[in-house]
């Protein structure tokens, strides 16, 4: 078996670790006896710089027929991000109708937490809508720079956007062992959109009995993440909502570099794209020293969406043996004095 893989590293430490995560992927296809065929994209800052565009006219099209996207992250000094994001990240999930934003949480063995959580006690799901809610272009700017200025940005959350989103964490916890789904809102300050919101979570729990729902104004919940995240399952929130969660759990976990995620369209109409929690790490780039796990970890994801369970389980197994090892081969973000390579290298070896 072959899979087409659309392969855009975009900026930054996307190119260190986009070819360690392709070098992990060659070598489970090799064990498992399935083959990949890369096509890769320059789609990224440098392109801006040289052609005005983050990618081509056509960009999206030619992303449409492969069996997955990996990404690696997009944005760099000298370009503004709400520029480089719009072009290349932001178009690529709505087009391609990723509205999930899948993002694991997870404690390991030998790594050392903020938090006081052993291993194993971490260990859930960040669920984040992917295609409106906050993130919009909607809104402007009145009076600009003068003393009266004033700016807009609206908020859009559709029944259907909402309800599908709620539905797909409601299904996802139906399959773990803890079926439990935390919703994160804000109706106490945010009058139409986040009520609207609470009303659509109790409407979907009603439909899922056999699944446990709470819900927490973001606030408290982002002190809950760090004081209890035991207790978590299955976290679902809207896009802003979701976006800094997803950030503080891998946070809470010990470092960002480790976390993956997966941008789905679960009706697989459209191919899915699987990227790092982490951006371009601009004060680290071009030092070696970037961490190749969160990279890695979304390859794994990807291979589960691909329908290979086994070799995602396979890489998973291999990170965990070589994170409870010799702490030398980690990256400084993980308190060792290992490089990129270095910590790619044990992975492909557990292997
Ligand atoms: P960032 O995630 O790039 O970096 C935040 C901090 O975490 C930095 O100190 C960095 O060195 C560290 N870090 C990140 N990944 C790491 C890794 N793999 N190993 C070790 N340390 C790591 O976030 P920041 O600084 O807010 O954004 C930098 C650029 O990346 C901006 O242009 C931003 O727009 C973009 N960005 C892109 C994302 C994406 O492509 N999905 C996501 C977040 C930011
Ligand atoms: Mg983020």
């Amino acid at each position: 078996q072959q899979f087409t893989i659309a392969v855009i590293p975009g900026d930054g430490i996307g190119n260190e670790v986009v070819p360690e995560g392709l070098r992990v992927l060659e070598r489970i296809g090799s064990i498992f006896g399935f083959t990949f065929r890369f096509q890769h994209f320059d789609w990224s800052c440098e392109l801006y710089k040289n052609s005005g565009r983050m990618m081509p006219e056509d960009g999206i099209a030619r992303l449409r027929d492969h069996d997955a996207i990996f990404f690696g992250a997009v944005g760099f000094p000298g370009v503004p991000d709400h520029i480089s994001l719009w072009g290349l990240l932001i178009p690529i999930r709505r087009e391609l109708d990723q509205y999930v934003n899948l993002r694991p949480v997870r404690l390991f063995p030998g790594v050392v937490a903020p938090v006081r959580a052993e291993a194993g006690e971490i260990d859930f799901w960040v669920v984040r809508e992917n295609s409106e809610g906050e993130y919009s272009q909607i809104g402007g700017r009145l009076f600009a720079g003068t003393a009266d200025e004033v700016v807009v940005q609206e908020s859009v959350f559709t029944r259907r956007g909402t309800d599908r989103i709620l539905r797909y964490a409601f299904e996802f916890a139906g399959r773990l062992e803890r079926k439990h789904v935390t919703s994160a809102t804000k109706s106490n300050g945010l009058f139409y959109s986040m009520p609207f919101w609470d009303e659509r979570f109790a409407a979907m729990a009603a439909e899922y009995p056999d699944v446990q729902a709470d819900q927490y104004h973001i606030d408290i919940l982002a002190a809950r993440f760090v004081m209890s995240p035991q207790r978590f399952s299955v976290v679902v929130g809207s896009n802003l909502f979701g976006d800094i969660l997803s950030d503080l759990g891998p946070g809470v976990t010990g470092t960002i570099g480790i976390a993956p995620s997966g941008n789905i369209n679960p009706e697989r109409v459209y191919p899915s794209m699987f990227e790092p929690v982490h951006g371009s790490a601009p004060d680290i780039a071009g030092k070696g020293i970037a961490n190749p796990i969160g990279q890695i970890w979304s390859a794994a994801m990807m291979l589960e969406h691909l329908g290979q369970a086994e070799a995602a389980a396979a890489i998973m197994s291999a990170i965990e043996r070589v994170v409870a090892g010799d702490r030398n081969l980690l990256t400084p973000d993980m308190g060792g004095k290992g490089t990129t390579r270095s910590l790619a290298d044990a992975i492909v070896n557990a292997l």
